[in-house]
C-alpha cells in the first residue's frame, strides 16, 4: 500500500501566515503539521508517499527533501491549480501505479492510528473504505449514509444533512477509483469533489464501505481549529523551543518556536512561529505571530500576523 497526501491548497483561512509558510509546514507543538501525517502512514507500514503540491512546491521540497530524514521515500506531484480533491488525486495515478493507497488530507490531525480500519479494508477486498466520525455540525463536511458498513449515499457539505457522519479526511482506495475519475463533473462550488467520485463508485455498484473513527480528529484549517489542535498536541502550559525566550507572563497554552523572542505583559492561547521577534506592551491572546511584530497597545487578539 502507498500513501498520497494532498497538500496543494492555498491555506487561505490562515493568510497572511500561509503566504510565507505553506500550511503543511506550519509548526504544531514544534513539529511540522505534515510530520503527524507521516507518523500515521508509517504506522500502516507505508514507506512510499506522494505529496500533491501546488505553488508551494519549492518550499515543500526544500523542507522535506527526499523524505529519508523521516524514514520515507517522498515523491512530489504537481497539481497546477487547486480544483478539488478528486482533481488533486488524479495527478498521483502514475505514482500509485495500480496499487492500493491511503489518501490523507494534509491538514488533518488524528490522535490515534488506523491499523484496524486498514485491516478491514484489506480483508474485505472492497473498492474503497472511508473513515467517518460523528460530528455535531455535519454541514461543513462531506456527509455519509451507511447501511451496516456499506456506504449508500454521500453528499458534500449538505445544507440539510441526513446523518451526522462526516468524512474525516482519510480514505483507503483500490484501483477502481481511476475508472470513475474521467466521468466526474465539477460541483456547484466548481471543484472536482472526492465525495462525488465516491458517489459515482457507489452508483456503479462498487463495494464502498465506511469505518468509524472513535478517537480525536482535527481539521486544522482555521485560526480557531489551529489553536485548538496546537493546545491538544502541546498541552496547556508553556512550550519553549530551542533558544527561544519569553519576557512576560505565560497563561494557558503558549508555544514559542525555536529561536523566537517574545516580550509582552501576558501571552495566552497563542503560537509564536520560529525566529519571530515579538515586542508588545500589552497582552497577546489567541494569535499566531511570525516575523517582526512590534506593537504598543493593550491587546493583540485573534490575529494571524506576518
Ligand atoms: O476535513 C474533512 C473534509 O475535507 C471532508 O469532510 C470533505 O468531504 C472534503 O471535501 C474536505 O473538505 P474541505 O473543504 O475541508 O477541504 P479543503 O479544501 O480544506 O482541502 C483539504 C486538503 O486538500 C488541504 O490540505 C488542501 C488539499 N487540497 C485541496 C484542494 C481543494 C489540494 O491538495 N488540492 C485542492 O485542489
Amino acid at each position: 500500500m502507498k500513501g498520497v497526501i494532498l497538500a496543494a491548497g492555498k491555506g487561505s483561512r490562515l493568510y497572511p501566515v500561509t503566504h510565507h509558510i505553506p500550511k503543511p509546514l506550519l509548526p504544531l507543538a514544534n513539529r511540522m503539521t505534515i510530520e503527524y501525517a507521516f507518523d500515521r502512514l508509517k504506522e500502516l507500514g507505508i514507506r512510499e508517499v506522494a505529496i500533491v503540491v501546488g505553488e508551494n512546491e519549492e518550499s515543500m521540497r526544500g523542507a522535506l527533501g527526499d523524505g529519508s530524514r523521516f524514514g520515507l521515500e517522498l515523491t512530489y506531484v504537481r497539481q497546477p491549480e487547486p480544483k478539488g480533491l478528486a482533481h488533486a488525486v488524479s495527478f498521483a495515478k502514475q505514482f500509485v501505479n495500480g496499487d492500493s493507497f491511503v489518501l490523507y488530507l494534509g491538514d488533518a490531525i488524528y490522535s490515534h492510528g488506523f491499523q484496524e480500519l486498514a485491516e478491514k479494508f484489506r480483508s474485505s477486498g472492497c473498492a474503497n473504505l472511508n473513515v467517518l466520525k460523528e460530528v455535531e455540525d455535519p454541514r461543513r463536511f462531506g456527509v455519509a449514509h451507511l447501511e451496516g458498513d456499506k456506504m449508500t449515499k454521500l453528499v458534500e457539505k449538505p445544507q440539510n444533512p441526513e446523518s451526522n457522519l462526516a468524512l474525516c479526511g482519510l480514505y483507503f482506495f483500490g484501483p477502481k477509483l481511476w475508472e470513475v475519475l474521467p466521468d466526474l463533473q465539477p460541483s456547484a462550488r466548481g471543484e472536482y469533489e472526492i465525495t462525488d467520485a465516491i458517489q459515482l463508485m457507489v452508483d456503479r455498484g462498487m463495494d464502498v464501505r465506511g469505518g468509524l473513527y472513535h478517537h480525536t480528529w482535527f481539521d486544522t484549517g482555521t485560526l480557531d481549529s489551529f489553536l485548538e489542535t496546537s493546545q491538544f498536541l502541546a498541552g496547556d502550559g508553556l512550550t519553549l523551543g530551542d533558544s527561544a525566550d519569553l519576557a512576560g507572563t505565560a497563561g494557558e497554552h503558549v508555544v514559542i518556536g525555536n529561536g523566537a523572542h517574545v516580550t509582552c505583559a501576558l501571552i495566552e492561547d497563542s503560537v509564536i512561529l520560529p525566529g519571530a521577534d515579538v515586542k508588545v506592551t500589552g497582552t497577546i491572546r489567541r494569535s499566531i505571530l511570525m516575523g517582526s511584530v512590534h506593537a504598543d497597545g493593550d491587546l493583540i487578539e485573534q490575529i494571524v500576523s506576518q
